[in-house]
């Protein structure tokens, strides 16, 4: 019988459930793994609360780290192994299937506050930088019913991903999937409402080129919102490794979104989960 790590989820949570369907995965792939993938990828499952020690990690061969997890009967904070740290900054391979089937999840809530802060009019052409899964993207399809839809991401597994699972959407033309990189978008200028960006910004080296093409494309008068974890959440900083992700103080961020040519328009910071989230919401001036 499941127990969870930390005492409060039940076993049978949609966590669970997604970490247990990774596991699965890990399994089946384990010949064309190398044997470290499997190691810290349970690792982190069970950091992450997604997995239980006992039997899901053990069945990946990896006693030994739910041996561990099991002596300390809890959750363990460790920093993101930089295997997996890699994943989220660009998804690749085996394991960037195995991460994009968990980011849609982890980040729902985030990106839930982020749609109600861009105020959709059912007419909008949305764009969203480092779209990932394509989740929130469609969701945003479904407010702004009657306009277009482009979430934009540099890494080919999630492309695939995003749009097999939105195919719906994207045959009946409301929703496209474009393969690129923010530092040059590919797209004409002026040509959206509203655009946003979740979980992204620490891995742009200059983050002021990806914001000044973002105001490049948003037309006059159009709202742009940047969500992220800053600086200020230590644990943050203390689980994600500086060499993958560069984290920045808020104010640092606002001070760039500024000198891209965006008015301030508000900032926000909530607990959301676990995590603190700084929410920028910022317009071109008309
Ligand atoms: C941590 S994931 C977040 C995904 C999604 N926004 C969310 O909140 O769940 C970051 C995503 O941004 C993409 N990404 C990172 N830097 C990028 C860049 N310079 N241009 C385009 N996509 C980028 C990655 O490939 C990845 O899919």
């Amino acid at each position: 019988m499941c127990r969870d790590v930390q005492g409060d989820t039940p076993a049978s949570s949609p966590r669970h459930e997604e970490g247990k369907a990774m596991i699965e995965l890990l399994q089946k792939h384990a010949s064309a793994l190398p044997g470290i993938w499997a190691m810290d990828t349970a690792r982190y499952l069970l950091a992450a609360g997604l997995v239980e020690a006992g039997e899901h990690v053990a069945a990946v061969g990896c006693e030994e780290v739910a041996e561990r997890a099991g002596r300390n009967n809890r959750r363990l904070a460790m920093r993101k192994p930089l295997l997996v740290a890699k994943q989220g900054r660009r998804p690749t391979g085996l394991l960037g299937k195995l991460v994009a089937r968990v980011m849609a999840r982890q980040t729902a809530a985030e990106n839930d506050i982020v749609l109600e802060l861009l105020r959709l009019d059912p007419a909008d052409c949305v764009l969203e930088v480092g779209c990932g899964h394509g989740n929130t993207l469609a969701k945003a399809a479904g407010l702004a019913s009657r306009g277009s839809h482009c979430g934009v991401d540099f890494s080919s597994v999630m492309h695939r991903h995003a749009s097999r699972r939105h195919r719906g959407l994207v045959r009946e033309g409301r929703v496209g999937f474009h393969l690129g990189g923010s530092e040059r978008l590919p797209y004409p200028d002026r040509a959206f409402d509203k655009a946003y960006a979740v979980h992204t910004v620490y891995f742009w080296g200059a983050p002021l080129e990806h914001l000044t093409e973002i105001h490049r494309v948003l037309r006059p008068g159009g709202r742009f919102v940047l969500a992220f974890r800053p600086a200020e959440d230590t644990r943050f900083c203390a689980t994600h490794p500086s060499e993958i992700y560069c984290i920045r103080p808020e104010g640092e961020i606002a001070d760039l979104v500024g000198r891209a040519g965006f008015d301030a328009v508000d900032t926000l910071r909530r607990a959301v989960d676990t995590k603190l989230m700084s929410f920028i919401v910022a317009a071109r001036p008309s």
